[in-house]
């Protein structure tokens, strides 16, 4: 398991260009993505969100960012991420295993 989020973290590198993850993260493009596991959609302070993330009411977890990183636009249509996903379901769940590895502080 261990694996998987070391594989996960260089997944990473393909969401870096706008997200910070870890000690320290600010925002970027995207809003912070440390304590994203039970966070409500569209909440992270400070953050300009569009209305369809804000309003999308999700609660990040495994099941459901697994369905949105897949194809971002089709979870949240209106969404502002320009990404065009991660169709890999072992890339995914390796990413989820990572990002959910970093609690709010
Ligand atoms: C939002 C994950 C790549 C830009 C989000 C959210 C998640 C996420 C979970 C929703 C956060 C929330 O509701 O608080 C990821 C992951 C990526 C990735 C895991 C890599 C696999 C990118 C890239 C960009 C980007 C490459 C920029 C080109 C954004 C923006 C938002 C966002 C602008 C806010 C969307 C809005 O308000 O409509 N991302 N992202 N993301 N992301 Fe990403």
């Amino acid at each position: 398991l261990a694996q998987d989020v070391a594989a996960g973290k260089t997944s990473f590198n393909k969401c870096l260009a706008c997200h910070a993850i870890g000690e320290g993260a600010k925002n970027k493009v995207g809003p912070v993505l440390n304590g994203l596991d039970g966070r409500k959609s569209g909440t992270v302070e400070g953050y300009s969100y569009s209305d369809a993330n804000k309003n999308s009411g999700i609660t990040w977890g495994k099941d459901v960012f697994l369905e949105y990183i897949k194809d971002p636009k089709a979870k949240i249509p209106g969404t502002k991420m320009v990404f065009a996903g991660i169709k890999n379901e072992k890339e995914a769940n390796d990413l989820w295993a990572y990002v959910s590895s970093f609690d709010k502080d």
